[in-house]
């Protein structure tokens, strides 16, 4: 490369975090600014689309101006601006497309448009500088549960996905049931002791044969269940539920996992997004000799601008029209074809 350096700005505005940062040559972070809503949706127990939209465009400005401020770096240094433009509540992804377009028009810089799946993907370059491809890709969120074979920047093969709930939202609204403060994953997992995992016998799902080389999830029918429980159970002891239900959760994570590397001979696994943040998660991967297990930092588990500015850069030079970019619901390259 020469020695150039390529700085760039990321914005990230898909769901509840106002995020920006600048990063250099696709893994040096020089800043990372989050702004979280979770006092705006706590007593929702969930993300009110509306009030995160009007929450972001509040900040954006002063978060975008204080990522420049903390990397110490000036606008005519700033090589080019990365925004997440899918997958994500539209009305979210528009103010940070939105701010993109209007600076890069001011400042006269290109826009990289970055999928937000991807960028938690590649969070795990800006963590291990000479990690390398294949890797077997695990994101679990709020929106997503997928398992994907990475092989390079770009390519990726989806390997199976939920059906229906992501895992993420199977703890959001297992928490809300128990009575647990929003967001519902960290709270279960505070609250998680692995002697009471098999206090309740939660089912599985897809987990049925162990054998069967079905790598796709189902969360809802857990999430029916534990809702089961507590109705017939009016004495239930929450961290009973709790425990049992993270043990049905990421055991099923686990295994198919496990599967998938035994099948591929890829043992290099990487889990990303909030979910990546869970102790028991992160404890079964850790043990298990056979993977190697790599775990962002929990900073940069949840949603960040960090991982858009970093993987932009291996997108800079495909940079078409500047002022086209629109916003998507859904991700383009991770859309789950069911079989
Ligand atoms: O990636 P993320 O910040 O946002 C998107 O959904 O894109 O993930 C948020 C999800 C929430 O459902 C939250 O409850 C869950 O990640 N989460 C956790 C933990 N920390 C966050 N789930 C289980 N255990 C945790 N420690
Ligand atoms: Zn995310």
């Amino acid at each position: 490369m020469g020695g150039s350096i390529i700085k760039i700005l990321g914005i990230e505005t898909s769901c509840d975090e106002t995020a920006a940062a600048v990063v250099e040559n696709g893994n040096n972070i020089l800043s990372s600014i989050i702004a979280t809503q979770f006092e705006i949706h706590e007593k929702y127990h969930g993300v009110v689309p509306e009030l995160a939209s009007r929450r972001h465009s509040e900040v954006i400005g002063y978060i975008i101006s204080e990522s420049l401020k903390r990397a110490n770096v000036y606008w005519d240094e700033i090589d080019s601006i990365a925004v997440v433009n899918r997958p994500g509540l539209v009305g979210s992804l528009i103010i940070g497309v939105a701010a993109a377009k209007g600076l890069a028009f001011n400042f006269k810089k290109p826009i990289i448009s970055v999928d937000h799946l991807e960028a938690h993907l590649y969070t795990i370059f800006l963590q291990e500088k000479k990690f390398e491809f294949p890797y077997i890709g695990v994101i679990v969120s709020g929106g997503h549960t997928l398992i994907l074979e990475a092989q390079g920047i770009n390519n990726y093969k989806i390997i199976g996905s939920t059906l229906d709930d992501a895992v993420g939202e199977a703890y959001d609204k297992t928490a809300k049931m128990l009575g647990l403060p929003y967001p519902g994953g960290p709270s279960v997992d505070k609250i998680f002791d692995a002697k009471l995992i098999n206090d309740i016998d939660f089912p599985k799902i897809m987990l049925k044969n162990e054998h069967s080389d079905d790598f796709n999830f189902s969360y809802s029918g857990l999430k029916t269940s534990v809702l089961n429980y507590i109705r017939k159970n009016k004495d239930y002891r929450v961290e009973s539920v709790a425990s049992s239900f993270q043990h049905a959760a990421i055991w099923v994570i686990y295994k198919k996992v496990k599967k998938y590397s035994e099948k591929s001979g890829i043992n290099k696994i990487v889990l990303a997004g909030g979910v990546a943040a869970n102790s028991y998660l992160r404890k079964l991967f850790k043990e298990d000799e056979c993977m190697q297990a790599f775990f962002p930092d929990i900073s940069l588990c949840t949603d960040n601008a960090a991982m858009v500015a970093g993987l932009a850069y291996h997108y800079r030079d495909s940079v078409i029209n500047n002022y086209d970019i629109d916003v998507y619901a859904k991700s383009e390259k991770f859309r789950f074809l069911k079989k």
